[in-house]
């Protein structure tokens, strides 16, 4: 993706609406809010969860996306930012974790790991709130897409993400699919796994 490209994501990005399944989240939590904002980009989410009392742990491994966030939460004692990528970042302990159209650029070998880091970190009764990537969606077809934003992806079927679940107690889980354009003009078929779930809490 070009630099031109994230500056525009970024923009258009910045104050988009919260997402349902993120306020659902973020009601279902009890005790302790500390969350942590996986691929957090321009920080919707981060400045929704301090709105909401948490302390947000929030990392990108974009430049653009972290500088953005660095200076919309400067002076906020309770937004920690970190310029890691999903495999590098040390996950602390978190009653939520949000990961919001992110872990679909994390590179297949490490998925993984990230994802048992993931379910390590949630306290009991933590709450994963994020999206998958499907197989079908344009991104994860093979070949040179113009429509490509990072150059890997982490792609499933239902079942393996059924198989991913298994340690949750799932709350919310849809399947989305549609067909259309991008913000820049480019047909593309969206296949995308909303996932609200909870680590048990024993
Ligand atoms: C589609 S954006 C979503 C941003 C944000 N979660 C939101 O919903 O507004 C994907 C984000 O994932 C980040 N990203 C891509 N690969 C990453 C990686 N390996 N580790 C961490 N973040 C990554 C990108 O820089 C980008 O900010």
């Amino acid at each position: 993706m070009s630099d031109t490209a994230i500056s525009h994501y970024l923009e258009s990005t910045r104050d988009r609406p919260t997402r349902e399944d993120l306020k659902f989240a973020v009601s279902r939590i009890d005790g302790a809010r500390a969350a942590i904002d996986c691929g957090c980009g321009a920080g919707a989410d981060i400045s929704y969860l301090l709105d909401s009392g948490f302390r947000v742990y929030a990392f990108d491994v974009d430049d653009q996306a972290l500088s953005v966030c660095q200076g919309r939460f400067k002076g906020s004692k309770n937004v920690v930012l970190s310029k890691a990528s999903f495999e590098t970042f040390d996950y602390p302990a978190a009653s939520l974790v949000v990961a919001d159209a992110s872990l679909f650029f994390c590179p297949p070998d490490h998925f993984n790991t990230v994802w048992d880091n993931i379910f390590e970190c949630l306290l009991p009764g933590g709450i994963f709130c994020g999206s998958l990537l499907g197989r079908e969606d344009t991104m994860a077809q093979a070949g040179d897409n113009p429509s490509v934003f990072w150059s890997h992806v982490s792609a499933f079927d239902q079942s393996e993400v059924e198989g991913l679940l298994k340690p949750y107690e799932v709350l919310r889980f849809k399947v989305h699919r549609s067909g259309g354009k991008t913000a820049g003009g480019v047909p593309h078929d969206w296949h995308i796994f909303q996932i609200v779930a909870r680590k048990p809490a024993s």
